[in-house]
């Protein structure tokens, strides 16, 4: 399967380019950015064909693997599903719910395979966590927390669209992501803000449990990490924090996205459709936010 690679930063370069190009029957053919030289330098060291113009970069391919902030790679994405391309989408899908609606619909029009990046769904030690929290059972709730601290000026996640959206987008769907497939979908949230970008979550899931995470991108380094437990009958059991190997957790994804391609299979737990449902609870709890700061009633 022929993948292009939409950007050419940091991330692209670690984690998205070198999985493409170590995975099993996924070609890393194409490269696209806005930047000439990155998008030259980037497909020169994988053979791949470097692209400026967005339609002949889509025209090559089957598939688009997309490392972009996420209102670029909605708008992007919805032009790729048109023309028929399978979509390797990051968190969060977009970033409103319109967007996030109106790339739903294109991939369901389609037809098309989506898988959505939410890392730590495609790590083998979550997954056995999941699959022990599912047959263990009687969950009442889960509190978690992801404090990072990528919005300090040496860190090389401290982009454009992270400072203007803060943790709430950028780990906030980690975190949503993870209590929901533990604990249920999400059928309401309440946010309140904290200090900087600090966001307070409760969520309440589709069978009772509630939940609470609490994310920023702003903690000292010495106050950075992840943590998250369910709790219930049986005691606590605690989320693994995950290896930080991006690069295997998304060959895992891609393999997935290729096997649903060839089978003509569109569904998948983290698709665009599940990828969406997080932008509607991150939305919300935006609103919320923005309410409270603004010193109005969220309600
Ligand atoms: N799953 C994970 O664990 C994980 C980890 C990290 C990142 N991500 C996701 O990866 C995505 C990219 O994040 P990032 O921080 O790498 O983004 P970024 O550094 O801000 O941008 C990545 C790429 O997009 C290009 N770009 C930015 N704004 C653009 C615009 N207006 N028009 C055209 N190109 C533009 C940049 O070009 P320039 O180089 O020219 O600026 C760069 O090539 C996000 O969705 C993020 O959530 C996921």
């Amino acid at each position: 399967m022929r993948f292009g690679l939409a950007g050419t930063g940091y991330w692209a370069r670690i984690a998205h380019a070198p999985a493409l190009s170590s995975t099993v029957d996924v070609e890393l053919t194409a490269v696209w950015g806005r930047n000439r030289q990155a998008a030259a330098e980037l497909a020169a060291e994988y053979q791949a064909t470097p692209y400026h113009d967005i339609s002949a970069f889509l025209a090559g391919v089957d598939a688009v693997c997309f490392a972009v902030p996420p209102d670029l790679q909605a708008a992007l994405a919805t032009q790729a599903a048109r023309e028929g391309k399978h979509l390797l989408l990051e968190k969060p899908v977009a970033l409103t719910e319109a967007a996030a609606d109106g790339l739903v619909e294109a991939v369901e029009q389609a037809g098309v395979a989506s898988v959505v990046f939410f890392t730590n769904r495609f790590l083998p030690e979550v997954r056995a966590w999941l699959a022990e929290v599912e047959a263990r059972g009687g969950w009442a709730g889960g509190v978690s927390a992801w404090l990072g601290s990528a919005l300090r000026e040496s860190n090389p996640f401290n982009t454009p669209w992270r400072r203007d959206n803060g943790g709430l987008w950028d780990v906030g769907p980690h975190m949503i992501s993870l209590l929901w497939a533990s604990l249920g979908p999400v059928t309401s949230v309440t946010a309140d803000p904290g200090p900087a970008d600090v966001a307070h979550l409760v969520l309440h899931h589709r069978g009772g449990a509630t939940s609470t995470t609490t994310v920023t991108l702003s903690a000292a380094e010495a106050a950075a990490g992840f943590e998250a437990y369910v709790w219930g009958e049986s005691g606590r059991l605690a989320a693994p924090e995950g290896s930080d190997d991006p690069v295997t957790a998304l060959g895992t994804a891609l393999c997935e996205l290729a096997a649903n391609a060839r089978a003509g299979q569109t569904g998948h737990p983290c698709d665009v459709r599940f990828g969406r449902d997080v932008v509607r609870v991150l939305a919300e709890a935006q609103r919320q936010i923005d309410a409270r700061r603004a010193g109005r009633p969220s309600a």
